[in-house]
């Protein structure tokens, strides 16, 4: 009995001692996987640029096992400055969560498109993740150890449900975690990133132009493939959660879906198999 409830308590704080450094962590997911991380025993330092929020998210999770950063994710020396900060604090860096992102507005013909705004889409979402990978690993390969996890998106393998920009940032995304879980392995770190189906955070609201949460979280329902039930922001920090923990201990190099079977299915023969669906 008494096995079990230790058991039990082991498995309620899955990140107990560790210390994650969470971009964007102000708003969204990257808001919800701080307080939960904080919940299972992490303490967490938040980088983001909207200083206001990244504060009342310190100020809910407890000063004493949070600290915020602003930090542009653009700007290296920040990104340097955020993950050093970081270790003073606590010590070192186990887990870094890539997940600050931008979208730009949805323009479907590749033409109406401009390049200022391409630009600025795969800064945040591909340089931002690249120089947090560079630094994280500096901290982490003498360590031996660390986990990398991203947010990347159903756009890092599948077109047309995002700007162009934005599918290029995600597929890069993927790309950027293939290429360091390879490196990095040899050194016992574990790279991945997460792909989320739709969810009602700001970005979405600024990419669909749909501003009401709950118009957003139906019209995001309505087109997903698992019915019954709705992506909750909580979702996707619980799989950021397992592959932060020692679970995922032998996980890496992967994309994880948390999209319901949407990247798996085929809407037009879905159509034809199950018409009434
Ligand atoms: N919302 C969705 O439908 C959806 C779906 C799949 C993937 N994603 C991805 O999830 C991640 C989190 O987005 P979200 O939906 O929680 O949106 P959000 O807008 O709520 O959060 C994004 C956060 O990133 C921060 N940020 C933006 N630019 C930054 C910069 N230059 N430096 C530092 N921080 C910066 C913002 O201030 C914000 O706090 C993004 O990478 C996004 O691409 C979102």
């Amino acid at each position: 009995m008494a096995a079990t409830s230790q058991l039990r308590t082991a498995f309620a704080r899955r990140l107990e001692g560790k210390v994650a450094l969470i971009t964007g962590g102000a708003s969204g997911v990257g808001e919800v996987t701080a307080k939960l991380f904080s919940q299972h025993g992490a303490k967490v330092a938040i980088a983001d640029v909207q200083d206001e929020l990244g504060h009342s998210v310190v100020e809910a999770i407890g000063p004493s096992n949070s600290t915020y950063i602003h930090c542009d994710v653009t700007n290296e020396d920040g990104v340097k400055n955020a993950v050093d900060n970081t270790v003073s604090t606590y010590g070192k860096l186990d887990i870094m969560f890539n997940n600050a992102g931008i979208s730009d507005p949805y323009k479907p013909r590749v033409i109406d498109n401009e390049k200022a705004d391409f630009e600025r889409v795969l800064s945040v979402n591909v340089t931002g993740v690249f120089l947090f990978m560079k630094h994280a690993a500096r901290i982490m390969v003498p360590a031996r150890s660390g986990c990398i996890i991203s947010t990347a998106s159903l756009s890092s393998t599948m077109g047309g449900g995002s700007s162009h920009a934005y599918c290029g940032s995600k597929h890069a995304v993927l790309g950027l975690t293939r290429n360091l879980a390879v490196e990095l392995g040899q050194f016992g770190i574990r790279v991945n990133c997460l792909s989320p189906f739709g969810l009602p955070t700001p970005l979405a609201k600024k990419f669909t132009g749909i501003e009401n949460d709950e118009d957003l979280a139906n019209g995001i329902e309505r087109a997903g493939n698992l019915k019954g039930t709705k992506l909750r922001i909580e979702d996707v920090a619980n799989a950021a959660l397992f592959l932060a923990s020692d679970e995922a201990q032998y996980v890496s190099g992967q994309n994880l879906f948390i999209d319901g079977g949407f990247s798996v299915c085929n809407s037009a023969i879905k159509l034809f198999q199950y018409p009434d669906s």
